[in-house]
């Protein structure tokens, strides 16, 4: 399976901070913040990681991982020309995936344990479709939110004003080469951008999305509230 690290966006919601510097760039406790997401694909046994990133800042990420060597993994990088959503960036990566499954992380997502070590060997005896991750917050709204009925998923809703529910789905996302087509007919939304929710309910529709609850503390680090929290995270678990 390859890895997949989404680092785009222009992150106005963290502002000043992001002016000049890259939000995946910015401290989480003692590393920098793509670190986090770098370790959960590494550490699952994933080798080859493709890092994608907005223009203006891809030399960063490139003199910062360099070939991947410290962190055992080899590395590419794409660049994103322009913010156009979340399946747009994944399809950047159709040739690095060379026909694999791919297993694709948000730059900005912050998990307490290694989750994705078990997720991944169970999507290698899956025979086809996606798997997703789904956890219990209080925030619905800032999330593509999952409507589970019967332990049976019915579909998302990106960023729902009136959630069916609590669940988020997190930014780890496991497909099969049929993504590729699914992104290549995808329409953009109303943010006029191609949104990683209409990928899933496509597999979703098709009845082959699994998803599992995830274990352990989680957050994204998108807005000063969660970065801090992503800081509280990774501290509390460093000195434990
Ligand atoms: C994205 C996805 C959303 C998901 C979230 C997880 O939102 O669109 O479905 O729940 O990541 O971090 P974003 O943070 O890009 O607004």
């Amino acid at each position: 399976m390859k890895g997949i690290i989404l680092a785009g966006g222009q992150a106005t919601r963290l502002r000043p901070l992001t002016l000049v510097t890259n939000k995946h760039l910015l401290p989480v406790y003692d590393k920098p913040m793509i670190y986090y997401p770098l370790l959960t694909l590494a550490n699952a046994g994933i080798k080859d990681i493709m890092v994608i990133s907005g223009k203006g800042h891809a030399g960063h990420f490139l003199e910062l991982l360099r070939s991947g060597d410290e962190f055992g993994v080899r590395l590419s990088y794409g660049v994103q020309e322009e913010a156009g959503g979340i399946a747009q960036a994944l399809a950047l990566c159709k040739d690095f995936s060379d026909e694999e499954k791919i297993a694709v992380i948000l730059g900005d997502n912050i998990f307490e344990k290694n989750v994705a070590k078990k997720a991944v060997n169970d999507f290698e005896k899956q025979e086809k479709g996606a798997k997703i991750f789904i956890k219990e917050v209080p925030d619905p709204e800032r999330f593509g939110v999952a409507e589970i009925n019967r332990d049976k998923i019915m579909g998302i809703e990106e960023k729902p004003n009136k959630p069916k529910g609590s669940m988020a789905v997190v930014g780890l996302y496991m497909y099969d080469n049929q993504v590729w087509n699914v992104i290549e007919n995808l329409k953009p939304s109303g943010r006029g951008e191609l949104e990683i929710t209409d990928v899933n309910n496509f597999y979703i529709d098709q009845g082959i999305m699994t998803y599992e609850v995830l274990d352990g503390l989680w957050t994204d680090a998108g807005t000063f509230d969660s970065l801090y929290r992503a800081n509280k995270i990774v501290a509390e678990r460093n000195n434990q």
